[in-house]
């Protein structure tokens, strides 16, 4: 079976969660690829929101994990860029329904306010679900129209 790779990203608040989360994925057998940042200095959440999302646009990773202090800010950035649905998640059951219901492909978490294990059972039951369509295809269509709607109107 082919390799699933996965996006992480993080900003200084989220980088030693970043890094024990990236232990575990590869434990769990993922490919990782690390869109930064590199240490705990201080830098600014949306370019590794951007960074992070790239990589899944481009083709790169399947999913995207972004950690910043609250998980907020690091959302807040993603879902500017278009064709990226992120959502911030400090439960279980939300990080399972946005890939079920939402077809998110960017889960965010707050270091500041979920452990490294419950954020581990978050990214375990974001990538072990997938999108149940149907109905929901319908919803996320919408979203796409948002997002186009926005373009147009040279937002
Ligand atoms: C950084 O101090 C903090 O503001 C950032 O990590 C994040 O929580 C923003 O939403």
């Amino acid at each position: 079976m082919e390799k699933r790779t996965v996006a992480i990203a993080a900003d200084h608040a989220g980088y030693a969660l970043k890094e024990a989360l990236k232990v575990r994925l590869a434990e769990a057998g993922f490919g990782v690829i690390d869109a930064g940042t590199d240490s705990e200095a201080s830098c600014d959440y949306p370019v590794y929101a951007e960074a992070g999302c790239r990589k899944v646009l481009d083709g790169e990773a399947e999913l995207c994990i972004l950690v910043c202090g609250t998980g907020a800010g690091m959302s807040i950035a993603a879902n500017k860029i278009p064709g990226i649905r992120a959502a911030a998640c400090s439960d279980v059951f939300t990080a399972r329904h946005i890939r079920l219901h939402n077809d998110a492909n960017a889960l965010c978490i707050g270091a500041r306010v979920v452990g490294e294990g419950l954020a581990w059972e978050l990214v375990s039951a974001f990538l072990s679900s997938g999108f149940e369509g149907g109905k929901h295809a319908r919803r996320v269509g919408l979203i796409t129209a948002l997002e186009e709607k926005g373009r147009s109107s040279g937002q």
